[in-house]
């Protein structure tokens, strides 16, 4: 930064001009993955009980409520888990904040975690948990799939799409400086490697879900280097996986029709850089509805962790009014990324059936049932 802030004059205008040149010579040449061909596999193994340990984040505000209830629908249904609570309070490790030890060994022996909301404290000089615990474990996929609740009329029925966010660098990779007073810059890095990590996990995804298409969304027009080098990943990826249809769109583009018409992208997994795949995703979860139903997981090679993609919802804390669905829906994922996917199907089965029968909803989806009570409607139809 002070280097870039000294150079001034003609000195400035050539770092401007070199710099683009010299980044994508470093990312085609010398820059790649590790070549694994299966990315982000759950490598947990069971106890001598036949369980997996899960690590479970409970989460503040409304966190320890949905948990409750992800519990006990868990244990009604027998799923072969055993939940080891951890305790993520930050602590500031050379002057940054740093998740306890305790809380990583659990998360690295056991391959998995679940996690409720995370308040973020305004002000207080720590950066958010959600980003370190991304940043710890090296999280480098986000999966967020959408798919309307029966029971629940938004504008759009029968959306379920699949969107698979970069999570590690692109426009968020937090490099930015001032060039001189009133000038600012913030960096887009794109690396191959990054690249391809993510685009071999949509592509498994793809394989995994069913679905026979995967379309990378960018703006390589306008960024020719940088989602230009995204987009020729895919292309590159996408010879390994001849069963899987490969194309692209133009964000904008993608939106447009989104809006118009969520269907068509039902046969899709859409992988995306990390900026487009934050507001993409949001609008993916206000086609069905909102974030309170909304599942994710953040994919990582050593473990990964689930979470619901609300907040702490403080306003109604401790009142039995929170709606676990999220969390839920959150765990299930969880279940089929550990190979237990007859779980998951019985227990969504359950939840998708109590929603559209609509008797027990939560306020949040008109109805006066408590968590616990919701929780009692699946269990009854598991
Ligand atoms: N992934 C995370 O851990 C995460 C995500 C977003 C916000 N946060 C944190 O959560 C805190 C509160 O944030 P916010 O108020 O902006 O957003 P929020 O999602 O907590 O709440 C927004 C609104 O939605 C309602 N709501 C949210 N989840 C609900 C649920 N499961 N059931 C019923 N109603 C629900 C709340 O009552 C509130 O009215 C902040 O500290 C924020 O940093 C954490």
């Amino acid at each position: 930064m002070l280097a870039i802030r000294a150079a001034a004059g003609p000195a400035r205008r050539q770092f401007f001009r070199a710099a683009p040149r010299a980044a994508a010579t470093v990312s085609l040449q010398t820059r790649f993955y590790s070549g694994k061909k299966e990315v982000a596999k759950f490598t947990g193994v069971k106890d001598s009980n036949g369980l997996y340990a899960v690590s479970l984040i409970e989460g503040d505000g409304i966190g320890p409520e949905i948990s409750d209830a992800v519990k006990a629908i868990f244990k009604a249904a027998d799923a072969p888990v055993t939940w080891e609570p951890i305790d993520v309070t930050p602590i500031i490790k050379d002057g940054k904040t740093a998740i306890p030890d305790a809380a990583i060994e659990s998360i690295r022996k056991n391959k998995v975690a679940l996690k409720g909301p995370l308040a973020t404290p305004i002000g207080k000089g720590h950066v958010s948990l959600n980003l370190t615990l991304r940043r710890t474990f090296n999280l480098f996929a986000n999966l967020r799939p959408c798919r309307s609740v029966a029971g629940f009329k938004t504008p759009y029925d029968g959306v379920d799409t699949v969107l698979i966010r970069e999570n590690t660098e692109g426009e968020y990779s937090g490099i930015e400086h001032v060039v001189v007073d009133g000038v600012v810059q913030s960096i887009k890095l794109i690396t191959r490697e990054a690249s391809e990590r993510v685009l071999r996990f949509a592509f498994q995804q793809a394989q995994e879900i069913g679905r026979t298409k995967v379309r990378v969304v960018h703006k390589a027009t306008i960024m020719k280097m940088s989602d230009g080098l995204f987009l020729q990943v895919g292309q590159q990826v996408a010879k390994e996986f001849p069963g899987i249809e490969f194309d692209d769109e133009l964000l904008d583009n993608t939106c447009l029709k989104m809006v118009t018409d969520p269907l068509p992208y039902n046969d899709k997994v859409l992988v995306m850089p990390n900026l487009y795949g934050d507001i993409l995703s949001d609008m993916c979860a206000g086609l069905i509805g909102g974030l309170g139903l909304t599942p994710s997981g953040n994919i990582g090679d050593e473990c990964s962790i689930f979470e619901a993609v609300h907040g702490s919802a403080p306003d109604i804390a401790g009142k039995a009014l929170a709606n676990p669905t999220a969390l839920l829906l959150s765990s299930m994922m969880m279940l089929r990324h550990m190979g237990l996917s007859e779980y998951a199907a019985r227990i969504e089965k359950a939840a998708f059936a109590t929603l559209a029968e609509g008797k027990a909803l939560t306020g949040d989806l008109g109805g006066s049932a408590k968590t616990h009570e919701f929780a009692a409607a699946i269990i009854n139809k598991l």
